[in-house]
């Protein structure tokens, strides 16, 4: 039971409960042709995504790792669903629910990319997908504009989803709690990598990143986090859920 089998099961799942809609499509599609790597969450983890930005009314949210915006439009509807329809609405009623929000929900992403190239790919996708008015793509390494976040006084986040370079998560997992509130949601992606995260000798510094920033965790007082392992068309994985308590 691997490969084939998770990928089966996702689609089976993604068919009835995360079903693509033409928004999601054509960004997924502008991606490939800008020749951005592949490696966006899978729809049924965006859906999770955009259930925890629902779940918790979330107004402002934080991601480092923009890729192609595919991510930020799930955060994004989440984030203005309630106030427009969202998540499983159609092409047609999905984007004129997000031309709606931007009127509406008076919600904000701010998200970080270090590539131009992907930035520009993501403001295209994130404007066609009705969200150009309520996501701010920001283009630099994010250790050099999260200060900008915090200078700018755009914090506290109610969510921040962290899904960057992995060696920098210990960074930006600092960072993350620097702009949270007590009740902050930080989610970080990726941090099994196939079970290589249990390799305390590896030498990977995206497995030496997790590794740091979940022993940092460990003895943060102010959060309270798990992670749960996953396994499906992405391969098997995990992501890390923090609470900010004090
Ligand atoms: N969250 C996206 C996937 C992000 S992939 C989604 O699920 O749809 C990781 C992204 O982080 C890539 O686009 C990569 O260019 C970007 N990245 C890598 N190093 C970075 C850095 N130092 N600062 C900001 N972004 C970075
Ligand atoms: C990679 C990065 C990601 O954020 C991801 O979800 C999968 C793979 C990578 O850098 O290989
Ligand atoms: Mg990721």
């Amino acid at each position: 039971m691997t490969q084939p089998t998770w990928s089966a099961v996702d689609q089976y799942f993604n068919g009835h409960l995360s079903p693509s809609d033409p928004a999601l499509d054509a960004t997924l599609a502008a991606s490939t042709a800008g020749g951005l790597p592949e490696i966006q969450v899978a729809a049924n983890q965006g859906k999770l995504l955009c259930l925890l930005a629902r779940i918790h009314g979330a107004r402002k949210i934080l991601e480092i790792g923009t890729l192609g915006g595919y991510s930020t439009i799930w955060l994004a509807r989440g984030m203005t669903e309630g106030l427009a329809a969202g998540g499983q609405a159609g092409a047609q009623a999905g984007a004129q629910a997000g031309a709606q929000a931007e009127k509406q929900a008076g919600g904000r992403i701010i998200t970080l990319e270090y590539e131009p190239k992907h930035a520009e790919v993501a403001k295209a996708n994130i404007a066609r997908a009705g969200f150009g008015g309520v996501v701010d793509v920001r283009v630099g390494r994010a250790i050099e504009t999260l200060p900008d976040v915090e200078r700018e006084g755009l914090g506290p986040f109610d969510l921040i989803f962290i899904d960057a370079d992995k060696p920098s998560n210990p960074e930006y997992f600092a960072w993350a709690l620097k702009l949270s509130r007590v009740g902050s949601l930080i989610v970080v992606d990726n941090v099994v990598r196939d079970g290589e995260v249990v390799d305390a000798t590896s030498g990977d510094p995206r497995v030496r990143g997790v590794r740091k920033m979940t022993e940092v965790i460990a003895k943060e007082k102010r959060v309270s986090a798990t992670v749960i392992q996953t396994v499906g068309a992405k391969g098997y994985d995990g992501f890390l859920v923090a609470l900010v308590v004090g």
